[in-house]
Formats: structure tokens, sequence, C-alpha cells
């Protein structure tokens, strides 16, 4: 699959990929059992089949080594924005993507995200701004936008474009992604053909087995 780095972060591309071992990242799978019946909920009957219960279980898996990696190097992370904005952020989908469902999402989201007891206020205008703003081409994205939190997600995101399976160009917009390519291949080949209704589960277990989840 051809990944590439977004123009202006390329450095020394294409040099070395990080050297990372995934496995000092794992995350409890209770942690993502929490979200289970959310996703379900919002992605089991999906109107297009990208956007459906294993792209975003796929997607949350993929997070966690891209926060272990980072926090390992000092950097703070909110992983409940992370999370929360992997969760929610293609609940706007709908086939053709006019109106944008970056927008359309933000917009669904924004009333219930904006009174739940689980985000700070500052927490929820963040994962309604990552959501709103997930989508659109990178150098269009307000500074302020660019958190930490913002560039794991989308990044996860864009490493599940892997399911496209069509030969795209998929841009990654931060060096320490790509040393994360290999395993997003692997669980998606792993878990694309999931039964019907057993998708969150397929990808928790492969996922397990792969090293990503603590079972
Ligand atoms: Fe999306
Ligand atoms: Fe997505």
């Amino acid at each position: 699959m051809p990944f590439v780095l977004e123009s202006s972060k390329r450095g020394f591309y294409p040099g070395d990929r990080p050297k990372i071992n995934d496995r000092d990242y794992r995350m409890d799978e209770s942690l993502f059992r929490s979200f289970q019946g959310m996703i379900e909920g919002m992605y089991g009957t999906p109107v297009d089949s990208y956007h459906d219960v294993l792209h975003i279980t796929r997607g949350l898996v993929l997070t966690t080594p891209l926060i272990g990696h980072r926090e390992n190097r000092g950097v703070e992370i909110d992983k409940t924005v992370v999370f929360w904005s992997m969760v929610l952020h293609d609940v706007g989908s709908n086939g053709q993507d006019s109106p944008d469902h970056g927008q359309v999402g933000a917009a669904l989201i924004a009333p219930f995200v904006r009174v739940s007891p689980f985000f700070t206020p500052q927490q929820a205008e963040q994962i309604i701004a990552n959501v709103q703003w997930h989508n659109k081409p990178f150098r269009q994205i307000p500074i302020e936008i660019h958190t930490p939190e913002f560039a794991i997600f989308t990044n996860a995101d864009a490493l599940e474009l892997v399911r496209m399976e069509d030969g795209r160009n998929i841009t990654l917009t931060q060096r320490y992604a790509w040393g994360f390519t290999h395993i997003a291949q692997e669980l998606f080949e792993k878990t694309k053909n999931a039964p019907k209704g057993r998708e969150f589960d397929t990808v928790m277990s492969v996922a397990c087995e792969m090293g990503l989840v603590i079972a």
C-alpha cells in the first residue's frame, strides 16, 4: 500500500522508518469494550460500507500505539479526546460525502457532547472540532486545530485507508505514523472478512493476537 508523507513534513524522507516496538503500547481490552455498544449502535447499519464498525474499531485500536509513541517522547496526550474523536468522527457519513460528513457529524454530535458529563467544556469543543476538520485538506486546517490529539486521531484514520484496497496514495501527516503502516495493513487483512455482527469481536481478538491489545 503506497503510503506517502505530507510534503511539508518530509524532512529526511524517504529515510528510515522509526523502529517501533508496538507491543510496548498496549492497552486493556476492557477500555475498548467500553466503546463497543456505542460503535455498534452508530455504525452497525452503515450508509456506506467504508464507514462501518470495522473501520471505527480498527481506527480506535490504531490510535493506541500512536498515543504510546508520543507519550514515550514526553508529549502529553488527552486520551479521552483521541478515543471519542475516533468513535464519533464518521457519524455524519452519507455515502457520497455531500454534504461534507465532517461538518454534518460535528453538527450531529455537538448538542450531546456539550452536555455530556464525560467531558470538560474544553474537551467537548476539541472533540467537535476534530470531527469537523478530520476530512479537510491538511493545509486548510487552522493552526489551533492541529493538536497532538488531532494528529493521532487523523493519522490513525489515514492508516485505516488501507481498507479501500484501491492502491491510492495514503498521505500521513506525521513522521511517527510511518512506523505503523505494517500494523494497519495486517490488522485490516486479518479482519476484513469478519462475519456480520461479529466485527467488533473479530477486531478485538485479532488485535490481542497481534499484541496490540491486552486481553
Ligand atoms: Fe471520515
Ligand atoms: Fe474515518
